[in-house]
């Protein structure tokens, strides 16, 4: 009922005409997948990714997107710029964006309403750092910051919203979580997900699991019932690696 998603999320990797190389490397050694293959690269890749791309079944998006529609934003990207690049998909809310750039979860949640009034569905990350796991209170943090990161966040269709769950301790660090414990909080998103947009809303929604998912780890991962495929760093990277997650 739910396609699988494998978004691989490129970070700040690779220039734009190394990207187009692989992108054409990506076309002309697509496996035949039920998955859905997309890619969210930086900004200066895009255009690249809407010219190579287009026809052949891989969707491509953003890594981020301005909380603001038009104006004197010096350095920000409309999501008005990424429709007019035909982008299907841009991430809201990764941990290293909420770290980083301290972003909270009402900027998170406009910046959601700005791509979902483009058209362009949100993956909307959330998940919990090692010492709130440690303490035992994943859940409660998780769906918190949920909470805070949809308000006013009402997408017309349960395609038009995605949420990756990463715990910020699996990011980048070759640890990954089980796929019980994946599982685990991916059936409590859901569960919170029914109650805010109703249960058969939420039951065709796609909730991703990201945080070193790999071509070995993969398999397990996917297998879960809650679990609808993988935002994808660093193994996203290596055509080899995303063509086995693919399969
Ligand atoms: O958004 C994907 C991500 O943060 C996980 O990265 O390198 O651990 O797969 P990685």
């Amino acid at each position: 009922m739910r396609k699988r998603l494998v978004a691989g999320n490129w970070k700040m990797h690779k220039t734009p005409s190394e990207a187009r190389m692989w992108f054409r490397d990506l076309t002309a050694h697509l496996p035949q997948t039920q998955a859905e293959p997309a890619l969210l690269v930086p900004f200066t890749h895009l255009p690249y990714a809407a010219e190579v791309l287009e026809g052949h079944g891989v969707h491509w998006g953003a890594q981020d997107v301005s909380a603001h529609t038009e104006g004197a934003y010096t350095g920000e990207v409309s999501a008005k710029m990424l429709a007019d690049l035909a982008c299907q998909y841009t991430i809201v809310g990764h941990s290293e964006r909420r770290s980083y750039h301290a972003e909270s979860d009402a900027l998170v949640a406009e910046k959601a309403r700005r791509l979902l009034e483009q058209g362009i569905t949100p993956i909307l990350c959330v998940g919990e750092p090692l010492e709130v796991r440690e303490a035992g209170s994943h859940v409660e943090y998780t769906l918190q910051q949920l909470e805070g990161s949809l308000q006013g966040v009402n997408p017309a269709s349960p395609q038009h919203l995605v949420i990756a769950y990463e715990p910020v301790w699996a990011i980048g660090t070759g640890k990954t979580a089980t796929p019980e414990d994946a599982e685990a909080m991916h059936q409590a998103i859901r569960g919170w997900l029914e109650g805010r947009y109703g249960a058969d809303f939420a039951g065709q929604m796609r909730i991703l699991y990201g945080g070193s998912v790999k071509p070995e780890n993969a398999t397990a991962l996917f297998a879960q019932p809650n679990i609808d495929g993988g935002l994808v760093g660093g193994a996203s990277l290596k055509l080899e690696d995303y063509i086995k997650l693919l399969t």
